[in-house]
């Protein structure tokens, strides 16, 4: 293993009917709130006013905004900064799904700089402080209530780009599994696969003797796909939702991480996906994921063959690793083709126009990836082979 320091601040409060904890967390760290969601969800299900009903009872003041899109916006960032400044707000509450929350951290750390927030999501400026932020998660999937990562779009450059910061983790995050009850079955699919791919980037990573960290990504992923099948034909199912839940915040919340050099590669092609056409991340992710893992399997098949044999059962007698790796991709494939998950970028009307502009943006560094590290020539591949 490489060395390292694991330290994950962030307080789990996990169950039903959790949500009440807010009314003794919030004052731990803020008086004046900004309340933070999306495009409407929190109000059909009647969440958005349990939440003010609970923050008027804690006697906090409350100032929100809505319409945090998925795939949030830089503007929509500039506008909380904005809030936050204006009334003099000391707390963030995100109530939501990753996009959310990823906005929540965005404008914490933009709030405590004086430059343009871009400059901290595209890491130039790196956050020295940030206002606390906690979270009501509604949507199982990105691991964003327990880690500080970041996602944020700039849609007029046609750029995603992620950030982290020991500042950005939420203070607390409630977790009521029954809160995902009302999630599409579309965005719980993508959700589901969102969780697999996390682990899969740690997963592949370029470091040695990390059995306990592979050991928990494989647990996780049988576990995850053990229970997908049932939910997403009982959405409303409690013991589901609460294992995908616990999965979804284990699967990035950085102990698959500890001590590896992780790849990574594939979301940043699918943010370079997103970023030019806005679609769904675990939608992309289906799609890329293997077509990314065939083409470093024809340079290194191992750790795929390993995969297959520890996660999907393949036999292995008389077999190649070569063949093993190709035997685990077509494994992934049909797994999330038996939940509906998408399979070809033409799935959401993508063709070749726009495929130089997504390998650029896609390369955040010379190369992406630490298990084979790519050029901007195989990324363009892997994105034509998914077409
Ligand atoms: O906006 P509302 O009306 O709330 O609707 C949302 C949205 O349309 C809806 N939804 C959420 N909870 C719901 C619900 N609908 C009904 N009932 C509920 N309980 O679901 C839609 C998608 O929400 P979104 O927050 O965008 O989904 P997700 O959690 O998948 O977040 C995706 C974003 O996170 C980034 C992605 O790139 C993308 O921008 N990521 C963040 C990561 C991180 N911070 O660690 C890591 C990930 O790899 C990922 O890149
Ligand atoms: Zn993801």
């Amino acid at each position: 293993m490489e060395n390292f320091r694991f330290h994950n601040p962030t307080k789990l409060i996990f169950g039903k009917g959790q949500l009440e904890a807010l009314k003794t967390e919030v004052p731990l760290y803020g008086k004046r709130v900004l309340l933070l969601y999306g495009g409407g969800s929190i109000k059909r299900s009647g969440l958005y006013d349990q939440v003010q009903t609970l923050l008027a009872e804690a006697d906090l003041f409350v100032v929100e905004l809505g319409g945090v899109e998925p795939n949030p916006r830089v503007s929509t960032v500039n506008k909380g900064i904005s809030l936050i400044k204006e009334h003099n707000l000391d707390f963030i509450l995100a109530v939501g799904g990753g996009s959310v929350i990823d906005c929540a951290k965005a404008i914490a750390a933009g709030s405590h700089y004086d430059g343009d927030v871009w400059d901290i999501v595209t890491k130039k400026v790196v956050p020295t402080s940030a206002v606390p932020i906690g979270t009501v998660l509604t949507l199982a999937a990105t691991g964003s209530e327990m880690n500080g990562g970041s996602v944020i779009t700039n849609w007029e450059q046609n750029d995603k780009r992620s950030f982290g910061s020991i500042y950005t983790y939420p203070k607390f995050s409630i977790l009521d599994p029954q809160l995902t009850f009302t999630v599409p079955r579309d965005q719980t699919i993508y959700g589901i696969v969102d969780i697999m791919s996390h682990v899969l980037e740690q997963y592949f990573h370029a470091s040695e003797n990390a059995q306990l960290q592979e050991r928990i990504g494989e647990s996780i992923l049988r576990t995850v796909m053990e229970v997908a099948p049932k939910l997403v034909n009982d959405l409303e199912n409690y013991a589901y939702r609460e294992a995908i839940m616990l999965n979804g915040t284990f699967a990035l919340n950085g102990i698959l991480s500890m001590g590896v050099k992780t790849d990574w590669a594939t979301h940043m092609m699918e943010h370079a996906v997103s970023a030019v056409y806005d679609i769904p991340h675990g939608g992309g992710l289906a799609i890329l994921f293997p077509h990314w893992m065939e083409y470093v399997a024809a340079t290194k098949p191992e750790k795929v063959a390993q995969l297959g044999v520890r996660v999907f059962d393949l036999h292995t007698e008389g077999k190649t690793e070569a063949e093993l790796a190709a035997e685990t991709v077509a494994a992934l494939r049909a797994f999330w083709t038996s939940i509906d998950a998408p399979q070809k970028l033409a799935d959401y009307n993508i063709n070749d126009e726009q495929l130089d502009l997504m390998a650029e943006r896609a390369m955040v560094a010379p190369t992406i990836g630490n298990y084979v590290p790519l050029t901007k020539e195989d990324v363009r591949e892997i994105l034509k082979r998914a077409l």
